[in-house]
């Protein structure tokens, strides 16, 4: 049985006034049955840790660099964020992919990175618009998957979220059917590659426009197991009903 996990990613947004929105958050659903991340900007993350400590609410960081440490002026290691109090990491988002020019080998070895760290890598997948008109959709994610995922994934160390480029931060969102079809496949995938038990186990969430109104018929599609949430995560308000649709 997965557990639901509702995954907030911050973006570059974020001050420490900010912080107050987690105090919110922990009121309402501190050590709720279901699993919360928020991954707030790395300036932050030592002090979400510290605002969020026993309340069950997790922090994570939104990329990694590859290498542990070293001569990587701006960059952050793995090691780092767990430091500061970061149980996982985002890898792979495709605004890292486009701004930063990541390669599915990039996102594979900071994703192994994070493992390495002992971190849970929270691995992004998702097809652009030209791709999915040219019905190609699922060719991309299987590309991106065995180039992305390493081959040490477990359903603890790591979480897979699908989000098209397209959904993201433009209010359009697949139809149901297109999410199952796409979560369906990425299952089908895992069990193939790691054997069913590890397939299985291994959490998968939609991300793209998740929104109160829509979160609740999104979760209700098979294999969807979360959410990872830009806009909607940043404020409480909008936050809360989606975990309480998980
Ligand atoms: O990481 C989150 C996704 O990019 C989704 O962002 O909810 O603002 O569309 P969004």
């Amino acid at each position: 049985m997965r557990r639901k996990l509702a995954a907030g990613n911050w973006k570059m947004n974020g001050i420490s006034a900010s912080l107050t929105e987690l105090e919110s958050l922990a009121t309402v659903h501190a050590n709720a049955g279901v699993d919360i991340l928020i991954c707030p900007p790395a300036t932050l993350i030592h002090r979400a840790a510290e605002t969020t400590k026993d309340t069950g609410i997790r922090i994570g960081g939104q990329d990694c660099h590859a290498n542990a440490a070293g001569a990587h002026t701006g960059d952050i290691g793995a090691q780092m964020l767990k430091d500061a109090g970061a149980t996982a990491v985002i890898v792979g988002h495709s605004e890292r992919r486009e701004d930063h020019d990541e390669r599915n080998e990039d996102v594979r070895a900071k994703a192994k990175a994070a493992i390495d760290a002992g971190l849970t890598a929270l691995i992004c997948l998702g097809e652009s618009l030209a791709q999915r008109e040219a019905a190609n959709t699922l060719d991309i994610i299987a590309g991106q998957m065995s180039g992305s995922i390493p081959d040490l994934a477990t359903g603890e160390n790591m979480v897979i979220a699908y989000e098209p480029i397209w959904a993201i931060g433009t209010g359009k969102v697949p139809t149901l059917e297109q999410i199952g079809e796409v979560h369906d496949f990425i299952r089908t995938r895992l069990e193939r590659r790691f054997g069913e038990g590890v397939g299985r186990s291994i959490r998968l969430l939609y991300g793209g426009s998740v929104k109160p109104a829509n979160a609740a018929e999104i979760f209700a599609v098979p294999n969807v197991d979360g959410a990872l949430v830009g806009g909607a995560s940043l404020k409480t308000a909008d936050f809360s009903p989606i975990i309480s649709a998980l």
